[in-house]
């Protein structure tokens, strides 16, 4: 049942784009491009003038993810060349290339291709770094191949379910070990981000709260990360009542998952906690949604698996900090042993909230552990939640919200969003939030009325963390997408592993 994983390698090599040999050799062109460029002259002579032929034709225009298929004579040790559009030159970013390269590896892919050359940098002349360059090609091909199959019957997967080759193409010595240092990089990133996205694809009836704490001590074990899962009476002792409260409609359980990585040299109050929402399906409980699209709701556990990924990547990445993940999980059911609307719970911070909506639930199990984060007096705590449909309203699928109690926190994240090309907007929230979120018989409420419902639920949020500097991303809108595109599947994206890690790296 469990389909094949594609396997992707990543190397570099030292060699001349006319001397490689391999199935295909990827080379990135700009928009508008009517010459061979130099960088490309020696290529076209052994290919017999197979580029100078398309670009006079016009059959090939350099639009961003466009590609073609030529097939050059026999001089050439390589039997195809494939050209990917990288557009307007002047708007060239380190996220063109991760997409190009993601491009060129699934369509090479189609062509069940084993060996891929890529040197889609080399017409990015010195515009780039490129040890980032590095990172991203690593990065573009090994996410942009990941693709759910884990119950595709075996005889479609075809030959896709093979281990491709990705060799970085590069003539200069000097460059080629600045690639591998951030080819290394962008292994563990987009690893990690796959890892993310084979736990967040698993349907309802795979993923619960028992059976992801079971995956997070599988790869805890594999990456030499601490586990402890809590489960529903350990959570009732330590007073996580709204954890507890949420999945109180479910069979299936609740459970807090914590994982640990020490890196060396990191202190003993850590660097970072980072707190994921996984819902492993949210009906909306007892406030039933409609039937619409509530199959997507697999995708809210999206945060939690976020956390997976983040931690088993800075192990990767042997990073030298101390970084903690939270993981609140609970399945949001309508049942007879459901929380109800009117309910008041007292939360693990001792504060208390009225439940107005049963569907307000990621900010209820979020709550309880950002005040057990908190307890942690780390330097910073970061959360990601498919909280709010407002923040899909207020943004589309292109941006997630970025909140924040702490400039230089949030600028650091601006800053990693920039390179990881996961991008965030800064939302706002505050006191005229809070003011929404007050109730009546309660400290709070757990809905705050029509306006700004992704301001508020973070506002509410705000009043769990203390004064630890604290990030809330609202991933809702990008961390799953219907749509497949040139350079990635459908389905879970991953999103807020790279950033995230990347955020873990700057702290270094
Ligand atoms: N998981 C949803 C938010 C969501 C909506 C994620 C659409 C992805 C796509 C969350 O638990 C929810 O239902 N939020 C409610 C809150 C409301 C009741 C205050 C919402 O946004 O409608
Ligand atoms: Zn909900
Ligand atoms: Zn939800």
């Amino acid at each position: 049942m469990a389909g094949q994983v594609k396997r992707t390698l990543v190397t570099a090599e030292r060699s001349g784009l006319h001397q490689y040999k391999g199935d295909i050799l990827v080379v990135g062109l700009f928009e508008g491009t009517k010459r061979v460029p130099r960088e490309y002259a020696e290529l076209d002579k052994k290919a017999e003038g197979a580029l100078s032929g398309v670009l006079k034709l016009g059959d090939f225009k350099g639009k961003a993810n466009e590609t073609a298929v030529l097939y050059p004579g026999g001089k050439l040790g390589c039997r195809r060349i494939m050209l990917v559009g990288l557009g307007d030159n002047g708007k060239l970013t380190l996220n063109t290339i991760r997409q190009a390269a993601g491009t060129a590896a699934r369509a090479a892919d189609k062509l069940e291709a084993a060996r891929m050359g890529l040197a889609l940098h080399t017409i990015a002349g010195n515009k780039l770094d490129i040890e980032q360059v590095g990172q991203v090609l690593a990065e573009g091909a090994i996410a942009g191949r990941y693709a759910y199959q884990d119950y595709m019957p075996a005889k479609k997967e075809g030959k896709s379910s093979a281990a491709l080759r990705v060799v970085l193409v590069e003539s200069r010595a000097a460059a080629v070990q600045k690639f591998n240092r951030g080819r290394k990089i962008g292994i563990a990133m987009a690893e990690g981000q796959n890892r993310t996205r084979m736990v967040a694809n698993k349907p309802g009836n795979e993923i619960n709260p028992t059976t992801l704490g079971r995956e997070a001590q599988k790869l805890a074990r594999g990456f030499g990360l601490k586990c402890k899962v809590f489960n529903d009476r350990q959570l009732s002792e330590m007073g996580m009542n709204a954890i507890l409260a949420v999945g109180g409609g479910s069979i299936n359980k609740s459970r807090l998952i914590v994982l640990e990585y020490k890196g060396r040299g990191g202190p003993k109050e850590p660097d970072a906690v980072v707190v994921g929402k996984a819902i492993t399906f949210d009906s909306g409980g007892i406030s039933i949604k409609p039937s619409a699209n509530m199959e997507t709701m697999k995708y809210d556990k999206s945060g939690g698996c976020a956390v997976l990924g983040i931690l088993t990547g800075a192990a990767d990445l042997k990073l030298p900090l101390h970084i903690v993940g939270l993981i609140p999980a609970a399945e949001n059911m309508p049942s007879q042993s459901s929380y109800r609307p009117g309910d008041i719970v007292r939360t693990y911070s001792g504060k208390t909230v009225e439940v107005q909506n049963t569907d307000a639930e990621g900010r209820m199990i979020l709550c309880d552990a950002l005040a057990y984060a908190a307890k942690m007096k780390p330097k910073a705590i970061v959360d990601m939640a498919t909280l709010t449909g407002a923040c899909v309203i207020a943004l589309g699928e292109h941006k997630a919200g970025l909140f924040s109690n702490n400039e230089p926190l949030r600028k650091r994240i601006e800053k990693a969003a920039e390179i990881s090309g996961e991008a965030v907007w800064p939302m706002p929230s505050g006191e005229e939030y809070l003011e929404q979120m007050k109730s009546k018989m309660a400290d709070l409420r757990n809905v705050g009325g029509r306006g700004g419902g992704a301001c508020t639920a973070a506002a509410f949020l705000g009043e769990f963390v203390g004064k630890v500097p604290w990030a809330h991303i609202d991933i809702a809108a990008v961390a799953d997408t219907e749509t497949e595109k040139p350079y990635r599947s459908g389905g879970a994206t991953g999103f807020a592993v790279r950033l995230v890690l990347e955020y873990l790296r700057s702290l270094k």
